[in-house]
């Protein structure tokens, strides 16, 4: 609005000089510069870390996370254990939810994607 009546009155100040022609004034001075970023998906994370990894891989992993791997314990947090640790806790606990390798390999990668997008790196 402000922007409007200060063109506004810019036009009036160049009309005394003949001078105001709105059309060709450059839009670029009049619009706000956007500096937000959008964030990161999870597959653009993931594509970095695991390439050839599709959504569908981590789709999968997701799955398996939030249903298989529930079915003793809550849902554990991502972000507060390391990739290290994520490797030893797949291995320990791939057996008890009895994943095939595939299938604990896509959960480890679901995480870690997820882990890497949580704390952004
Ligand atoms: C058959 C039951 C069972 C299933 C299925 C299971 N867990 Fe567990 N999980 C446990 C038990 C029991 C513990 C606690 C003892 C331990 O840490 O080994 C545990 C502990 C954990 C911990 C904490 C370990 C730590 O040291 O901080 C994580 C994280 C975890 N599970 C993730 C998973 C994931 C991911 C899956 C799916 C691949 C899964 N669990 C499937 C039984 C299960």
């Amino acid at each position: 609005m402000r922007k409007i009546v200060l063109s506004l009155g810019m036009c009036a100040a160049l009309i005394a000089f003949n001078a105001c022609k709105s059309k060709e004034k450059p839009v670029a001075s009049t619009t706000p510069v956007t500096t937000t970023t959008p964030a990161p998906s999870l597959l653009s994370v993931a594509e970095k870390k695991f390439p050839g990894i599709t959504q569908a891989d981590l789709d999968e992993g997701q799955k398996i996370f939030t249903g298989e791997c529930r079915k003793c314990h809550g849902e554990k947090k991502i972000a507060t254990r390391d990739e290290t640790k994520w490797k030893e806790i797949m291995d320990r606990m791939a057996p008890k939810a009895k994943l095939d390798d595939k299938q604990k390999e896509k959960v480890l990668r679901y995480v870690l994607s997820q882990r890497a997008l949580e704390v952004g790196s």
